[in-house]
């Protein structure tokens, strides 16, 4: 029997009630393919601050390092907004990421039939939209130095800096081709190379690697042009590619076309073995023990751990259409019931989606 020995980061907030549900599904999917999941626990975020005062301890980490993949809730709460910002939850996301080289974050935005109803945009421009998103992860603004806040010209002066090494653009760019490859071979590379020096490094190491691949379409377009269509008409997307600040920027946007942010999935790939999942929703602390947050996202991103770290495509499959099969008989967590439907509760919904795993 296949053993799989899976890091559970839940982190704060909902992150406890949505993990749980996924071990849930994990489970069941186990018992359908004789396939055995361990569960190793580990603190990360704010509970794990308030235990050993950083928000990312090496235990943590050193068990994420030796799983065979890990599993996050989320981070966050707003007790911890006053913490200094080396010790914010967020810090330790950032810092898993770039602990475990995770470079390469997917993160699609599909829009399932089931509940085209739910988004803020009219039927007819999202119904069928099904976009994979490409962010790096690991560099941009978010990483580069020099960065901080110091004193010049007698005020106050806070910098960043957006900066790209041509290697960490290759790389990322193989990911996107390659997926595009195995979907519908468009891919449209984002950027702001009409103003960004860095920009137009990517797009120009972005051209060079498409060489590799003649059968993928490569299209450029503008951060700001790519907002302002995704929203005018989605459908145009396959594969979006992009660096980190856009990619954060872009994959919230996105959301918002299937309807709610507990909806969407994310995995976190690295070159070698090891990758993360976890939804893309933050702790939502508001809905914290109260059994109603919505936990698709969160069983979503388990289902993509089978199919990129375990190569289980078909289990995969399984879970995505037991969510739909739930989501087609009528079964609603409050985020996307519309007016006077019945909800569900965040267990409840777990253990929909399993029996629907299990007798298909
Ligand atoms: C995300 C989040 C994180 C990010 C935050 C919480 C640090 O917004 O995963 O998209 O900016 O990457
Ligand atoms: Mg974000």
């Amino acid at each position: 029997m296949t053993t799989y020995n899976i890091a559970l980061l839940a982190g704060d907030g909902t992150g406890k009630e949505v993990t749980d549900e996924a071990v849930k599904v994990l489970k069941a999917v186990g018992n359908k393919y004789s396939i055995t999941f361990n569960f190793e626990p580990s603190l990360i975020g704010g509970c794990a601050y308030d235990e050993y005062k950083t928000p990312l301890p090496d235990i943590t980490l050193d068990r994420a390092k030796k799983s065979d993949a890990v599993l996050l809730g989320a981070v966050g709460d707003w007790k911890y907004d006053s913490l200094p910002p080396e010790v914010r939850p967020e810090k330790a996301l950032l810092g898993i990421r770039k602990a475990l080289n995770l470079f390469a974050n997917l993160r699609p935005a599909t829009v399932y039939p089931e509940l085209t109803e739910l988004s803020p945009l009219k039927e007819n421009v999202v119904s069928g939209t099904d976009i994979m998103i490409i962010r790096e992860l690991t560099g941009d603004v978010y990483f580069g130095t020099p960065k901080g806040i110091e004193f010049k010209n007698n005020e106050k002066y806070g910098y960043n800096n957006m900066c790209y090494f041509e290697s960490e653009i290759k790389r990322i760019a193989h990911v996107a081709f390659k997926v595009a490859q195995a979907r519908n071979k468009k891919l449209c590379s984002v950027d702001k190379a009409n103003v960004l020096d860095v920009s137009r490094l990517w797009r120009e190491t972005v051209a060079d690697i498409s060489k590799n691949y003649p059968d993928v379409e490569l299209t450029n377009m503008y951060v700001d042009n790519a907002a302002m269509q995704i929203i005018r008409n989605p459908k145009q997307f396959d594969v979006i590619l992009t660096g980190n600040i856009f990619g954060d920027i872009l994959s919230d946007e996105a959301s918002m076309l299937s309807g709610s942010l507990g909806l969407l999935p994310s995995a976190s790939l690295s070159d070698g073995k090891l990758a993360m999942y976890e939804p893309i929703h933050g702790s939502a602390p508001d809905l914290k023990g109260k059994n109603i947050v919505n936990p698709i996202a969160t069983i979503l991103s388990a289902g993509m751990m089978l199919k990129y770290s375990f190569n289980l495509d078909k289990a995969h499959d399984d879970i995505v259409n037991a969510v739909r099969k739930t989501l087609k008989d009528g079964y609603r967590t409050q985020d996307i019931a519309q007016t006077g439907m019945e909800t569900v509760s965040t267990q409840q919904m777990g253990n929909l989606i399993c029996d629907r795993l299990l007798s298909n």
